[in-house]
């Protein structure tokens, strides 16, 4: 699978004009403005049309654009992006397995932090401790975003802390509406699944060599497959509408660059505050199932690595750093 074949390169300048222009616009003066031949434009808007922007063509006129597809299209995610760092190369794909896989192998070949990779539908695609995650087509975010943090692995809870932080201001953003996280990194609206992130790490002895930071969110599903329907949700069912995909993935970027900034440059004490005030997790009592091992306590704290703090039946403190979290025997909804 090539993944420059998804990138847009050359196509978000055409867009660019297009979009600028109150009417029809001519090949010769699009060429003139892109420093391209007649038949290079001709090409750029013919691959446009394929991936669904509708540009009317008149040999008379020229081209207009009268309507831009509901993808997640490099051009589109770029236009106006606020981002230094965590704008791309954008690698967009129809169907994918997983967008974390894919993110994987790329930044395996040495693919920039930055790197995105979003799919329209996923037919393999993963939850945390080895869930699957319901990825169906046009409806949800499914994006997979390449870092290179120049940390020692011990520091990944955190950046799973950080994503999920700039998951809310998004949603919050775009939305209108303000999950809470189930530590570490669940998003639950109304006490139901509204998303996850998948974080997957390759170290280099004792530093990380790359993260893969995976998101997945509900965001225009009118329903879920039987088995979900009690424990998930989406915007469009808690809301009543349907919300821009591509407005909530840039805002994601957008919000994950200024806090991931702030945590290279100042540390995780902010961050660690805005999580604790966004969470549901913490004063409940909760079961944490590792595999075949459970723990049930009070959830105390988070640590400043990330971890999190319960305190058991006996009044042990015990630091968990990966697991689920059920509510516990005196816990209400929404745990
Ligand atoms: C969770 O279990 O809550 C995490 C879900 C993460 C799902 C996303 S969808 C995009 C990326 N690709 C995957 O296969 N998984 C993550």
């Amino acid at each position: 699978m090539s993944p420059g074949k998804g990138s847009g390169q050359g196509l978000a300048a055409v867009l660019q004009v297009l979009r600028g222009a109150a009417d029809a616009v001519s090949g010769e003066y699009l060429a003139a403005q892109l420093g391209l031949s007649r038949a290079a434009v001709w090409k750029r808007v013919h691959r446009l049309k394929a991936q669904g922007y509708v540009i009317e063509g008149s040999p008379r006129r020229g081209y207009r654009l009268l309507a831009v597809p509901d993808k997640l299209l490099p051009a589109e995610v770029l236009q106006g992006l606020q981002a230094r760092v965590f704008k791309g190369p954008v690698h967009h794909f129809e169907t994918l397995d997983s967008s974390n896989n894919l993110a994987k192998e790329l930044a395996a070949r040495g693919a920039p932090e930055g790197t995105v990779v979003v799919a329209e539908a996923q037919t393999g695609g993963r939850g945390r401790l080895g869930r699957e995650w319901d990825s169906p087509p046009g409806v949800g975010l499914y994006v997979s975003l390449v870092l290179r943090p120049m940390l020692p692995p011990t520091d990944l809870p955190q950046i799973t802390l950080i994503s999920a932080v700039a998951v809310v201001r998004a949603v919050r953003r775009v939305a209108g509406v303000a999950p809470g996280i189930k530590w570490p990194n669940d998003l639950l609206l109304n006490g139901k699944k509204l998303g996850g992130v998948l974080t997957e790490m390759e170290t280099e002895s004792d530093r990380i060599s790359h993260v893969v930071v995976g998101l997945g969110l509900n965001v225009n599903n009118p329903e879920f497959p039987a088995e979900l329907a009690a424990t998930a949700t989406s915007l469009t069912l808690a809301a009543g509408r349907a919300f821009s995909r591509v407005d909530l993935l840039k805002a994601w970027l957008e919000e994950f660059e200024g806090l991931y900034d702030r945590f290279l440059n100042q540390g995780f004490a902010e961050i660690l505050e805005e999580w604790k005030g966004l969470t549901v997790t913490l004063g409940r009592a909760v079961t944490v199932r590792q595999g075949p091992r459970e723990i049930s306590g009070l959830a105390l704290d988070v640590a400043p690595d990330g971890a999190l703090l319960l305190r058991t039946a006996g009044g042990e403190i015990v630091r968990v750093i990966s697991g689920e979290i059920t509510p516990g025997p005196e816990a209400g909804p929404g745990v």
